[in-house]
């Protein structure tokens, strides 16, 4: 059997992991020949890709990033739920005389994984993403890295903003979800954590800031980029909820809102792709290694159509179809828990 890999959206610490354990069972267990495109469907729609042997994949588990890189570049024309021409993409899977594919990626790639799947073309998805917001598993590998990153970036903070008595405001990634925010948030006691499933008003997060000035100690707020003030659309484009031209990002939305409303000074950090940089943690390297395992056993089983997901502590094969068309957002009890902390 001849696979093909790539990977897909923007990266997650534990795809070379990933790869690494696909590899070693796909290859030396299982008798298969692998190849991986570069950049994502850029690779594959230009003939780019490299084979996938033991050599190829020796020290890759503590490695950020990914050898193969990943990119956006679609793998054909159309939208979910528009007719989509296969026929140039057919033609390009039969030349590299691939038996089928295995796709790295998070919700984006995911959906294309399923439509391929839906369409003939045998596809087995590893889901990965920072953001930890695709359906049907408990934890994408590059979350556990993204949060202890962001909950260091907290522990730092604090200590500057308790010197000079500031309130610190720290946006994390989470475009639509924000798990990172909750969970560094909760890890760093952080005193307002900010989502983008739960509108807060800027009235509200001040009083929150305000206690916590009352009781002499100085906040921390984490917000998630996704984050919206209820009733002022404080937006990553054009003007602010308030008709002021963007400042930046959230964070830089909010920072000088908190400071105006409350007389605190306020600074604001964005932490960016750091979170997303660097070497993966133990608990990234494990579950990405054990979701390649996994994605090859199932490519054997010739289970086309399936994720990798982490369910409990197994990794089981669910139907695409469970993991993409709906986000999986944060429920209200998780947010519930952290707001014990907050004000
Ligand atoms: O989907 C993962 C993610 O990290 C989001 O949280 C973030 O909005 C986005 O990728 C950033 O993408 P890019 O690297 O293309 O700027």
């Amino acid at each position: 059997m001849k696979l093909g890999v790539l990977c897909s959206g923007g990266d997650s610490p534990g795809m070379n992991a990933a790869i690494r354990g696909a590899v070693l069972r796909a290859v030396d267990v299982h008798g298969f020949e692998m190849i991986g495109f570069m950049d994502g469907w850029r690779g594959f729609h230009e003939g780019d890709w490299i084979a996938l042997d033991r050599p190829a994949v020796r020290g890759l588990s503590p490695l950020g990033g990914v050898i193969l890189g990943t990119s956006r570049v679609p793998p054909f024309a159309g939208r979910p739920g528009e007719e989509i021409d296969l026929s140039d993409f057919r033609a390009r899977y039969d030349a590299y005389g691939l038996d089928g594919f295995l796709l790295i990626g998070g919700n984006g790639t995911q959906t294309v994984a399923s439509i391929l799947s839906d369409h003939g073309v045998p596809t087995i998805g590893l889901p990965k993403t920072i953001d930890n917001d695709l359906s049907a598993t408990d934890y994408t590998f590059g979350f556990d890295t993204a949060v202890s990153i962001a909950a260091e970036a907290i522990d730092r903070l604090r200590t500057t903003g308790d010197s000079h008595r500031r309130c610190m405001v720290l946006e994390v990634m989470g475009r639509d979800a924000g798990w990172i925010a909750l969970h560094a948030g909760m890890a760093g006691g952080a005193q307002v954590s900010l989502l983008p499933e739960f509108p807060e008003t800027l009235e509200q997060v001040c009083e929150w800031v305000t206690s916590v000035r009352d009781r002499g100690r100085s906040s921390l707020v984490v917000v998630a980029e996704g984050f919206r003030l209820d009733g002022a659309a404080v937006t990553r484009e054009g003007l602010d909820g308030f008709g002021r031209p963007r400042l930046g990002g959230v964070a830089e939305v909010l920072a000088p809102l908190i400071e105006a409303e409350t007389g605190i000074e306020t600074r604001a950090t964005v932490l960016g792709h750091v979170q997303r940089g660097g070497s993966p943690t133990a608990f990234d390297r494990v579950l990405a290694t054990r979701t390649g395992i996994a994605a090859a056993d199932a490519a054997l089983a010739e289970s086309w159509g399936t994720m990798a997901a982490l369910q409990g502590d197994q990794i089981t094969m669910v139907p695409l179809a469970d993991a993409v068309g709906r986000l999986k957002t944060v429920p209200a009890d998780r947010y519930a828990e952290a707001r014990l902390n907050f004000g």
